[in-house]
């Protein structure tokens, strides 16, 4: 069983040098997409203040995203490639932070009380697997830093999930 510990640490750098070693462990040994997805979305959403939602969305069809294992309240289902940020960020191959959510044109609204982004592209050999997408009640809640930690933490999960 694996055990969670709170991270303690104010320094960005080192919560997701620590986050990451522990999404690099509870993954040792899984492939399961679904699981692993399922325990990152939980580990993210318990670890990380200020979040309303964490979760997948995983390319089903070359143009549609549909949503996965995640933490929070009830999600749209189908995101179509190149709408909202998720499909944006599908179709751009690159991660996208939204400081305010209603400066982005186009943002889909799941939760209402969304109010900044971050959407990290699950990339493997060149091919977007799906996103994994972070909501936050705040404006402004992610940084560089953040979409630093997280790319790093979508690059563990596409590895596990071999
Ligand atoms: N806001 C996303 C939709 C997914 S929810 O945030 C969970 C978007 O614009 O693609």
């Amino acid at each position: 069983m694996f055990e969670v510990e709170a991270i303690e640490t104010a320094d960005k750098t080192e919560f997701y040098r620590e986050l990451a070693e522990q999404v690099s462990s509870m993954l040792h040994g899984e492939s399961d997409e679904t699981a692993n997805a399922a325990n990152c979305s939980a580990l993210l959403f318990d670890q990380m203040p200020d979040l309303n939602w964490a979760g997948f969305y995983f390319l089903r069809s070359p143009d549609e995203l549909v949503v996965g294992p995640f933490q929070g309240k009830v999600a749209c289902v189908r995101i179509k490639v190149g709408k909202g940020v998720c499909g944006t960020a599908v179709e751009r191959k690159a991660s996208i932070l939204v400081e305010d959510v209603d400066a982005f044109p186009g943002h889909i609204a799941c939760d209402s009380a969304s109010r900044s982004e971050l959407v990290v592209p699950l990339i493997k050999e060149g091919r977007v697997l799906g996103v994994l997408d972070l909501d936050s009640p705040l404006v402004g809640r992610f940084d560089a830093d953040d979409q630093a930690g997280i790319e790093a933490i979508a690059k563990i999960y596409v590895e596990a999930c071999a």
